[in-house]
Parts: C-alpha cells; sequence; structure tokens
C-alpha cells in the first residue's frame, strides 16, 4: 500500500502520518505533502518520504502523487481557496491513478449552515464526481481550538462567548488523525461517509467547569449577546473580518451545528474519544 498525505507539515497531518506508521504502513510507502520544505524535512527521522508541493502547482502535485494507490487529502488551512485548491489535488489524484481518497470534511457539509461548510460541500461534490473511492470523514471541531480561551480564562476569570447553550462535540486532533490512519488501513472502508465528533458534547457551563478544574481557581463562563461579543472583539484590536467570523462561528454553535456526540470516532478508533477536559489539561501542563 502506498499512501500520499497532504498537509502533511500541518497539525492532523503529522499525527495522520504517526498514526499510519502505528497501524503499520511501511514508512517508505507513505509520502508527506506540504509547502514548506523545511518544516517536511522535520519528518525525515520517521523515514517517509516528502514531496514539497503548493495546491496551486499541478506538476508538482503530479509528481508527487505519482505511483500512489491512496491519497489522504487533509483540507487546506486557506480558506477561500480551499475548493479551487482541493479541486487541483482531486485532478492529480485522477491523473496518477490513485484508487482511493480519504478527505477531511466539516459535520453535515452537504446541508449543513456552518460558514465553513460552502467549500468542504463543493469539495465532497468535485470528489463524489470523480471516478476515485471517496471517504469522506466530517470532522468535528477539535478540542484544541479552545487551549487559546483556557489561556484567556487564565488571565481573565471568565470564558466569553456568544454560543448561548449551544454545545461542541468536539474530540482531539489525535483522535480524528487516528480515524484517518483506521480508515486507510482497513479494508472496508470505501465510499462512506462519516460524521466523525466526540463521546459527548459540552457548553460554556461545562468549558468554565472544566477550565476552572484545570486552573484550579474560579472560571465563570460569561455568555454575550452577538453584537456585544463583536464590540468587545474590536475592542480588543481583531480586525473586522476575524471579528465577524469569530461571532458568526459562534452563532453557528448556539444555533446547534456542532452538537451532536457521536460514538462512530470512538468506533473507528477503537476507544474513547479525548475528553475536552484532557486536551485543556495538556495544555497547561506543557504551558
Ligand atoms: N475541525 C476543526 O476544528 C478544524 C480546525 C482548524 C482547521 N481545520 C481544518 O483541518 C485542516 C487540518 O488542520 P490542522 O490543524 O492540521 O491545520 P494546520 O496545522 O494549519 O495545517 C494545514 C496544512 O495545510 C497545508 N497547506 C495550506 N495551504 C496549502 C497550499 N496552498 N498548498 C499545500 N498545502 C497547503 C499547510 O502547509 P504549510 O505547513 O506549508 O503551511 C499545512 O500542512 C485545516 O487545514 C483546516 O482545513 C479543522
Amino acid at each position: 500500500m502506498s499512501v500520499v498525505v497532504t498537509g502533511a507539515t500541518g497539525q492532523l497531518g503529522r499525527l495522520a502520518v504517526s498514526h499510519l506508521i502505528a497501524r503499520g504502513v511501511a514508512p517508505a510507502d507513505i509520502v508527506a505533502v506540504g509547502r514548506n520544505g523545511e518544516r517536511l524535512a522535520e519528518l525525515d527521522a520517521s523515514g517517509v518520504r516528502t514531496a514539497v508541493a503548493d495546491y496551486s502547482d499541478a506538476a508538482a502535485l503530479d509528481a508527487a502523487f505519482a505511483g500512489a494507490e491512496t491519497l489522504v487529502l487533509i483540507s487546506s488551512s486557506e480558506v477561500g481557496q480551499r475548493a479551487a485548491q482541493h479541486g487541483n489535488a482531486i485532478d492529480a489524484a485522477v491523473r496518477a491513478g490513485i484508487r482511493r481518497v480519504v478527505y477531511t470534511s466539516a459535520p453535515h457539509a452537504n446541508s449543513s449552515a456552518l460558514i465553513l461548510a460552502p467549500e468542504h460541500k463543493a469539495t465532497e461534490e468535485l470528489l463524489q464526481a470523480s471516478p476515485l473511492e471517496v471517504t469522506v470523514l466530517r470532522n468535528n471541531w477539535y478540542n484544541e481550538n479552545y487551549e487559546s480561551s483556557l489561556g484567556q480564562a487564565a488571565q481573565s476569570g471568565a470564558y466569553l462567548a456568544s454560543t448561548g447553550q449551544g454545545r461542541v462535540a468536539s474530540a482531539s486532533r489525535d483522535d480524528y488523525a487516528e480515524a484517518i490512519a483506521a480508515v486507510v488501513t482497513s479494508d472496508v472502508h470505501g465510499g462512506e461517509v462519516y460524521e466523525l465528533a466526540g463521546d459527548t458534547a459540552w457548553d460554556g457551563e461545562d468549558f468554565a467547569a472544566a477550565a476552572t478544574e484545570v486552573l484550579g481557581r474560579p472560571i465563570i463562563f460569561r455568555s454575550v449577546e452577538p453584537g456585544e461579543h463583536l464590540e468587545i472583539l474590536r475592542s480588543a484590536g481583531l480586525d473586522e473580518g476575524t471579528a465577524g467570523f469569530v461571532v458568526a462561528l459562534d452563532g453557528n454553535i448556539r444555533d446547534g451545528l456542532l452538537d451532536g456526540p457521536s460514538d462512530v470516532l470512538s468506533g473507528l478508533i477503537g476507544r474513547p474519544t479525548t475528553p475536552l477536559i484532557d486536551t485543556l489539561r495538556k495544555a497547561a501542563a506543557a504551558s
């Protein structure tokens, strides 16, 4: 089996490469792809092959994908350019004769009002229209997205959000990375769309309780309305686009778009998903 992994210099990609090796894929059968040669070189010690390729560079993608059987297409981090970038990777996969693609998408990407869903929906449509065998992993949020909130809570004594009573069924990056490896190394997966989420979901009060336990002092949930949230973010120096994005995402959470705990992810990886508090503990210990 030979597997090419895009986004391998990223946080999820690195973990996916480690889990592929842990699940028996020979390092020499893995091609780690990223834009940055120096970051790719950090993977040399694991024995994997590496290839530098930007999603905009068709020739580099062709060279990177040549001879591979499976492509792990980790969604790009360049919001707004992703559908085109992923389209380039899909075209290159077809040209290279790749049989199968595993793509990391977003929860209910085909039907969700989540502000990040449209690019994932477009990518899923390109994949489904291609001759490739497709497995879609619709990842819910990473626990790690909230490490900075822990830092802010440590400073201010509060977790501030406009999520209302909305819940997030997050899991750790490592959980999602292990699911990639589980799917790639199993023959029973192909043509499926998996909605991956944590075993449990949490809300703002739960976050504050977890932060209280981790930090060892009281943290409150400061629940604010969207308009007030926007003003607070603006006055903290966030640009208009970023502030609007944060408030819109909180609105998506308030609307329940990231709720929906599930045992699909834990079933794939064969263990419970990582609770939010464990990720926060790890972050606090590392800071
Ligand atoms: N579910 C969630 O909560 C959540 C949260 C954040 C992101 N995401 C999505 O999940 C993906 C993986 O997450 P992550 O934490 O691993 O993100 P990350 O650490 O930012 O990694 C993103 C990867 O995409 C690569 N990339 C970006 N633009 C590229 C381009 N033009 N050509 C080639 N490669 C390019 C980056 O390469 P370089 O190293 O060269 O920059 C990096 O390897 C993200 O990219 C995003 O789509 C999901």
